[in-house]
């Protein structure tokens, strides 16, 4: 069964200087070898804005350089990349996450669906729902989400029913729940779940936020591949087995998405069935 490498950046991006923060995270990752690079939530930016002129004064189309600048980095690297960034749609704004496959011509955007404290007032809703990716040249499908989405067990199961194998999940967090919850979410689901957080702290508007890095890689038994630590700047690598997550099965009798019943989680039944 084919392994693949993974790397998640730990970055902490400096609030408005997006040139700087490419060089930075092109310097951090100079020297890893990976198939699969996952970066934080808005790291091209920084993340805490305080309105949104100020988002709209540094957002991007899919045309623009922080695009741009990510597929250059997956063609060098070989390897798929998941990162965040602030999008321009025609006068919306996203806080959105980049799927870019480096064979593949299009990047793909994934627009956050439940946003966070003060991104309720500086972006729009994210409409792109869930979905996944599927690269055939890694034999690798990957189901993002971004941050606060941890928070609903929906956004991880959607992503399973649509045949995730590794749940991407570029984030900015600011509280330490969801150690308990992400493990939790490769468990029941059987997937891999890698978090690119971000550490240190940003003070906009007199407010400052501590950002608590630990980024972490989980296997589909929930165990701790890799984490972080709290501070800095880093790269952690760990090995996976996508194909491993695609049967269901954790005992000859039990599997854990055709044991589901449907009929009986009467609010849920919009989700696609498996
Ligand atoms: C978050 O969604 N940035 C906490």
């Amino acid at each position: 069964m084919r392994s693949l490498t993974i790397a998640v950046v730990q970055f902490s991006p400096r609030f408005g200087r997006k040139e700087e923060n490419l060089h930075r995270m092109e310097a951090l990752v100079s020297g890893t070898r990976a198939d699969i690079m996952v970066f934080p939530e808005l790291c091209t930016t920084g993340y805490f804005f305080a309105s949104r002129d100020e988002v709209a004064a540094v957002a991007e189309k899919p045309s623009g350089v922080s695009v741009e600048f990510f597929r250059v980095l997956a063609k060098r690297h070989d390897a798929v990349v998941v990162a965040g960034l602030a999008e321009a749609d025609q006068g919306r704004l996203f806080n959105s996450c980049l799927v870019v496959v480096p064979e593949q011509e299009k990047a793909l955007v994934y627009r956050k669906t439940h946003l966070f404290y003060k991104e309720k007032q500086c972006f729009d809703a994210g409409d792109t729902g869930f979905f996944v990716v599927h690269d055939a040249v890694r034999d690798v499908r990957i189901g993002p989400m971004v941050c606060y989405d941890w928070r609903f067990p929906e956004s991880a199961r959607v992503l399973t029913l649509l045949g995730a194998d590794l749940i991407a999940c570029p984030a900015n967090l600011v509280t330490e729940a969801w150690h308990l919850v992400m493990p939790a979410r490769a468990i029941e689901n059987k997937v891999y779940v890698a978090v690119a957080n971000r550490a240190g702290t940003e003070t906009r508007a007199g407010e400052e936020l501590v950002f608590k890095g630990s980024s972490a890689i989980y296997d589909w038994s929930g165990r701790t591949l890799r984490q972080a630590r709290p501070h800095g700047d880093t790269v952690i690598v760990a090995e996976i087995h996508p194909a491993e997550t695609r049967d269901k099965f954790f005992n000859p009798l039990n599997d854990v998405l055709r044991d589901r019943r449907p009929e009986f989680y009467a609010p849920l039944t919009t989700i696609r069935k498996p």
